[in-house]
Order: C-alpha cells, then structure tokens, then sequence
C-alpha cells in the first residue's frame, strides 16, 4: 500500500518512523515533510493547505491511505475532501473536526451529556464577560473559541488580568477565532494527556503522556506547542485510565455519533486529574506534538493496520500493542521560540546523538540542503529515547542533546522532573 502522510512537524516525523516499519506499507510519502523525514518517505512538496494538490497526487499516485496530521487542515475539511474523491483518510471529517475547532461547541456538548470538564459560560461582547469574570472571581480561564495555535488560552490569576484578556481576545488578538470567547472554571490538579483510536463506533485507548508547555525549566515562561514528552503518565493508573474511557471518551463518541458527527480519527484528551477524577480541559482532533514522539516510540504492532482499520470502521476486531519501556522527548527550539527566531542554522552532531543507546533524533522545523540539516522553524528537532524507566530515557535524551552542536538552539533541561522524582519516591 501507498501512505501519504500530510504535515512537516516532529509528529509527521514519529508518524512516518513508525509507518515505516509496517510491513503492509510499500511507499511512503509525505506532504510536505522536512529535514529528517526524508530517511522514511519521499518528501513531496505539496503544502497542508493545497487541498486540490493532495487530493491529485493521492489519484495520481494511488495512494491507499492518507494520514492528516495537523488540525487546521481538518477543521478546514481536508478528510472530507479526500473522502469526497474515493481516497481512504485517518483523521476526522470537519463536522467532526469541530471538537478542537470550537472550544464553544466541545463545551455545550459536554454540557448536554453530562461529561465533565470546568463550569463555563460563552461570550461575544466584553462588558457582559468581564461582569461574569468579577462575579465568578480568580484564578479563572479565558479562551479564545478557535484555533489559536495553542495560545489561545491564558489562565488569570487576578479578576483584573481576567478581564483585559477577555477584552483583548474579543478585540482581534487571535482575529476571527476569538470572535466568540468561553470563560472557565480553574482546575485544580495534574495535567496528563490521554489518546484513543475512534471509528465512529469504538474507541481503542492508546498509551498516555504528559507534556511541557512552558519554555522555561520548572514549567515557566510563556507557553509553547509543547517543549518535551515521555510515555506513559505515572499519574494515569488504569482505574484513572479506566474512568477516563467510561466517562469522557466513550460518552463523546456516541454523542458524536447521535448529534450527525460520527468521529473518526485519534481523539487526544487533555485532562486535569482532580480530586474527583478525571475532568476534560480541552479536546484535540490529531495526535500531540510532542506527545506523538513518544507514542510511537512505544507503539510496537503494525501502525498502518492500526490507522486503516480506524478509518474503515473495524477497531472492533483490533488490538494495540505497546512496550512496557518508558519515552522521552526533548525538544530543541531555536533561541528566541516561543518569540521571533532566526532560521538558517546549522546542525551539527546528529549521528553522534543517534549512537547513544536507544535514541532517535526526529525532526520538527529542519529543512536538508546539500547533505546539511538547518534549522527551519521554532521547535526544531525532538530527542527521543527510550529506558526501562523515565529516569533512564531522560538520562539517555540528555546524553544524546549534549551530542548536538547547534549554538543557535536550546531546550528545557528538566524535561519528565515530575515523573522522575515519583520514579524515586517510589524506590
Ligand atoms: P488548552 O489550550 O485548553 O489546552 O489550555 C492550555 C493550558 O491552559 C492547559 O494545558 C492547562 O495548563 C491550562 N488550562 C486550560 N483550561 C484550564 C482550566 N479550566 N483549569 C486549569 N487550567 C487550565
Ligand atoms: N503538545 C500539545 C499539542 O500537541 O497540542
């Protein structure tokens, strides 16, 4: 079979690694990859957003599976488009898409079926949310409705910080995305990330992980699309993960399936896990980055297996399986990210890096040029290791950044700490 995946990030890269080891996949190509996907599929340099493009070069090249991984191409209706032209798609229709699209609609749905997530109310008009905000009182969440690259939430420690975001957002900041803006209980509790493959009718759980936002070491700074990973979340046991299917995502799927929106695709949740268990801070409607990197690292049985019988509706009759070792992703981003960066550098050390046992260097923002890697966005490269314990990967992670000659880059340094210091009040 021919797999094309479509997108150019650190995820598209775990995407195409972990296609390329199953045996039912023949050629892989990817739209429109980067530096290091190269070494899996054959870059084809057709944009996300060229819906037309995609959609010839999967007729053109029969390509029997096509694997969306970012979410503005599927909130815009990439997977439909494809479905439209006879083509096989992982990834949800944009009626669908709609779960991460629209905080506003994931919201009032869980409202109507009794999923838990934080209390919120919807606003367009700012005087009516800032007296909303001054009744309710601080810490409190402010986000925009749309896609905002995830930088559209900001939690306010004060009523005053509260209301000049609400203000700020409703007045253009993220443009047409906050339009509309839904304001937010604060939870109270460990953030972790939970996956599940959904063909409308079941829904496989995955493994868990938990990512870091912030840029800063001890989780400062401004936020970011995610500055490292591992797999599997200490804090996620199976009565949590357990809870987790029974509560939120099975109760999601059908009512997905009943209100006219089957899903079909991976559903990522973001969860708080409270004192009463786990509640839904936010849905995604791809696999994370970086948590994807950590995914596959663990995924052991036939990946295309996995995506095809999603997308043709027989999760049923299927099962995941998953080393027991533990991931860990350290992502290196250009100085300046989450701010304005320069591009251009170069990298140097990457073989040196993959020696180190059980490492993988996947690539995010590089571009290859005469048989050098540069630097070509924020987040630029994840590395990825595995070990019998979060402590071991992260020691093996670490080894393999300090192998990376690149100046012009840096990354926490304390990626996996929470997980690591449980690993040791455990022993
Ligand atoms: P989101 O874009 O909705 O995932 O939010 C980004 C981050 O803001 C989350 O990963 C949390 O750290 C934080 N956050 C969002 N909503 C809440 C909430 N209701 N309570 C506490 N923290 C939140
Ligand atoms: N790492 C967070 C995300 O992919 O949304």
């Amino acid at each position: 079979m021919h797999v094309l995946v479509i997108g150019s990030g650190g995820r598209e890269h775990a995407l195409c690694w972990a296609l390329a080891r199953s045996p039912k996949v023949a050629r892989l190509s990817c739209a429109p990859g980067n530096g290091g996907i190269g070494r899996h599929a054959d870059c084809v340099p057709i944009g996300v957003d060229d819906f037309d493009g995609i959609v010839a070069f999967c007729r053109r090249e029969e390509v029997g599976l096509a694997v969306v991984g970012p979410e503005v191409p599927l909130v815009d209706g990439l997977a439909d488009q494809l479905s439209e032209a006879g083509i096989t798609v992982f990834g949800p229709s944009a009626k669908a898409a709609i779960l991460e699209g629209s905080k506003a609609f994931m919201k009032d749905l869980c409202a109507r079926h009794g999923i838990p997530t934080a209390a919120y109310r919807r606003f367009t008009e700012a005087g009516e949310a800032g007296a909303y905000i001054r009744a309710q009182g601080a810490p409190i969440v402010i986000k925009a409705d749309g896609l905002a690259a995830g930088k559209g939430a900001v939690v306010c420690q004060t009523v005053d910080e509260a209301v000049a975001t609400a203000e700020d957002i409703l007045g253009g900041r993220f443009g047409e995305a906050g339009a509309e803006i839904v304001v937010e209980e604060f939870m109270v509790g460990e953030e972790a990330s939970f996956f599940a493959l959904c063909d409308g009718a079941t829904a496989l759980p995955l493994a868990t992980a938990q990512d870091h936002k912030q840029v800063g070491d001890g989780d400062t700074g401004p936020n970011t699309g995610g500055m490292g990973a591992y797999s599997p979340a200490p804090v996620m046991t199976d009565e949590i993960c357990r809870q987790t299917m029974e509560r939120i995502i099975l109760p999601t799927m059908r009512a997905m399936a009943e209100e006219g929106r089957p899903y079909a695709g991976v559903l990522y949740a973001g969860l708080m896990i409270t004192e009463d268990g786990p509640r839904l801070i936010e849905y995604n409607v791809r696999f994370g980055d970086p948590e994807c990197q950590v995914l596959m690292a663990r995924w052991q049985s036939d990946l295309a297996e996995a995506l095809l019988a999603t997308a043709e509706g027989r999760l049923a009759e299927h099962t995941a399986a998953w080393t027991e070792r533990c991931a860990l992703t350290v992502v290196m981003a250009t100085n300046g990210y989450p701010g304005d960066y320069a591009k251009g550098s170069e990298i140097g050390g990457l073989e040196a890096a993959e020696a180190v046992d059980g490492v993988t260097v996947l690539h995010a923002g590089t571009r290859a040029e005469d048989g050098r890697i540069l630097a070509n966005g924020g987040r630029v490269l994840g590395v990825t290791a595995l070990g019998d314990s979060i402590a071991e990967a992260q020691a093996r992670a670490y080894q393999a950044v300090d192998a990376i000659d690149w100046p012009e880059g840096f990354c926490r340094r304390d990626i996996g700490w929470r997980a690591v210091a449980r690993e040791g009040a455990e022993s």
